[in-house]
C-alpha cells in the first residue's frame, strides 16, 4: 500500500468506509484485464466484480493467473441489461465503479456507429442510473465514500495543428469520429450527473495505450504480427499522424492515484509525454524485429510498409499536457517509449498461443478483410 493510501485511511478512518467492492465494466479487454492484474498486486485488500459481455475484443485467456483468484468474479453480461446492473449492485454492495466497457475501435465505428451509441452512451447512462439509485440518499450508507470512476479518452478533444499546446482538462470538446463523439457524450453525462445529482465521479481522458494484451486490430500489436509474418504493414495515409503514447502499466497507476486521491467531480488528463509520428513507432517496432529475429526472411522488415488509402476524418496530432495530475495527484509514467515498446514486443513473441487464438477466429479475419480490401494500392 502507498504512503498516500495510509495517510487517506487515517484520515478518513473515524467515520467513512473506504472502498472495497469494486465493479470493473469491460475487464476482459485490453486495458481492463491490465488493471485487474495490477489492482490485485496493489490492493489485495479489494473484491473485484467485472462486467464484460466477452465481445470480439473481450478475451478470458487475459484473465488466466490472477494473483489473487479468490478475490474476482466474473459477471458475463452487458451493461446495457438494467436488471443485471442493478442485481450486481445490490448482491454485491458494490462501492466504486471503474467504467472501462466500450466499443474502442476508431475505424469499426465508422463502419457501425450505432453500436458505438449503444455501449458508450446508452450502456454509461444506465450504469450512472444504477450507482445513482444505490449510493444516493441512502441513510444506511452515509458515511460510505463512493466513487463512479469513467475511463475515457483524448480523442474527445479532436486534432491539433503542430503549433497548438497540448489538450488540458479545459480544451473544448471537438471529437471527429463516431467513436470519439460516443466517448465525448458519455464524458459529458458522467458530469451531468455530478452537477445535477452530486454523484461522486471522476473522469480521466488518456492517450493511446500499448502493451500486453491488445487486440491486434490496433496499430502496435496488429503491426507486430504482420511484420512477424510477413504481411504488409497497411500506414494510413502519409503515416505522419502523431499520437501520445502510454504504457498500459502506467496507465492502471493513474487510474488507482485517481481512485485514491482524486477530487470527486474532476477530470485528469493522462499521457506518456512522447509524441512520435506513426511512421517513426513502425520504424521502432521494425528495429526491435530485426534484431529478436535475427533469422527472420523479411529483415529489414520495415520494408514491409506499405501506404494505403487514409482513415476518414483522421485526426493528425494528439498530445497530452499531464500538469495537472501530475502537481496534483503526484503520477506520470515511468515507462519510456523504447522500453515499453521492446517490452510489448516481447510479450507478443513470447505469446505467440494468445495470439493464435485471437487471429484464427473468423470474425478477426471478416473485419481484416472489410477493414483493409478497399484501400489497396500504395495511397501515399
Ligand atoms: P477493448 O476494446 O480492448 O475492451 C473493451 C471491453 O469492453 C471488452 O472486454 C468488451 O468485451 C467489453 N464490452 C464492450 N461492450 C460491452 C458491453 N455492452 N457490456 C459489457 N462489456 C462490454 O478496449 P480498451 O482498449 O481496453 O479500452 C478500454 C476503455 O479505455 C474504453 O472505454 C476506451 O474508450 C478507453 N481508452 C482506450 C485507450 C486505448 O488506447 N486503448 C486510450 C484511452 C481510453
Ligand atoms: O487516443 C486514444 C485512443 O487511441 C483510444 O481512445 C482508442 O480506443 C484507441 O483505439 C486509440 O485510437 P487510435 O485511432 O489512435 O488507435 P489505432 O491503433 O487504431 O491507430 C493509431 C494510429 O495508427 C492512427 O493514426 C491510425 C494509424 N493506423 C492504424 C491502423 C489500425 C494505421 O496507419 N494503420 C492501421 O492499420
Amino acid at each position: 500500500m502507498t504512503d498516500d493510501l495510509y495517510a487517506i485511511i487515517e484520515l478518513n478512518s473515524f467515520q467513512d468506509e473506504l472502498m472495497k467492492n469494486v465493479l470493473i465494466t469491460g475487464g476482459a479487454g485490453f486495458i481492463g484485464s491490465n488493471f485487474i492484474h495490477f489492482l490485485q498486486k496493489e490492493r489485495s485488500d479489494l473484491i473485484l466484480y467485472n462486467l464484460d459481455n466477452l465481445t470480439y475484443a473481450g478475451n478470458l485467456d487475459n484473465l488466466k493467473d490472477l494473483p489473487n483468484p479468490n478475490s474476482y468474479h466474473l459477471f458475463p453480461g452487458d451493461i446495457c441489461h438494467e436488471d443485471l446492473v442493478d442485481k450486481i449492485f445490490f448482491e454485491n454492495q458494490i462501492d466504486t465503479v471503474v467504467h472501462f466497457a466500450a466499443e474502442s475501435h476508431v475505424d469499426r465505428s465508422i463502419q457501425n456507429p450505432l453500436k458505438f451509441m449503444r455501449t458508450n452512451v446508452i450502456g454509461t447512462t444506465i450504469l450512472l442510473n444504477t450507482a445513482l439509485k444505490h449510493w444516493m440518499n441512502n441513510k444506511d450508507t452515509e458515511n460510505k465514500i463512493y466513487r463512479f470512476h469513467h475511463i475515457s479518452t483524448d480523442e474527445v478533444y479532436g486534432s491539433l495543428t503542430p503549433e497548438d499546446h497540448p489538450f488540458t482538462e479545459k480544451t473544448p470538446y471537438s471529437p471527429n469520429s463516431p467513436y470519439a463523439a460516443s466517448k465525448a457524450a458519455s464524458d459529458l453525462l458522467v458530469r451531468s450527473y455530478f452537477q445535477t445529482y452530486h454523484l461522486p465521479i471522476t473522469i480521466t481522458n488518456c492517450s493511446n495505450n500499448y502493451g500486453p494484451y491488445q487486440f491486434p486490430e490496433k496499430l502496435i500489436p496488429l503491426f507486430i504480427q504482420n511484420a512477424i509474418q510477413g504481411k504488409s504493414l497497411p500506414v494510413y495515409g502519409d503515416g505522419k499522424q502523431i499520437r501520445d503514447w502510454l504504457y498500459v502499466q502506467d496507465h492502471c497507476e493513474a487510474i488507482l492515484k485517481v481512485l485514491e486521491l482524486g477530487k470527486s467531480g474532476e477530470t485528469y488528463n493522462i499521457g506518456g509525454n512522447n509524441q512520435p509520428f506513426n511512421l517513426e513507432i513502425i520504424q521502432t517496432i521494425c528495429s526491435i524485429l530485426d534484431e529478436l529475429l535475427p533469422g527472420s526472411d523479411y529483415i529489414p522488415h520495415y520494408q514491409l510498409v506499405k501506404f494505403v488509402a487514409d482513415r476518414p476524418g483522421h485526426d493528425r496530432r494528439y498530445a497530452m499536457d499531464i500538469n495537472k495530475i501530475k502537481h496534483e495527484l503526484g503520477w506520470q509514467p515511468k515507462e519510456s517509449l523504447s522500453s515499453g515498446l521492446r517490452k510489448t514486443v516481447e510479450w507478443y513473441l513470447n505469446n505467440s498461443q494468445w495470439v493464435e487464438t485471437v487471429i484464427k477466429r473468423p470474425d478477426y479475419q471478416d473485419w481484416l478483410r472489410k477493414n483493409y480490401a478497399n484501400r489497396e494500392g500504395d495511397k501515399k
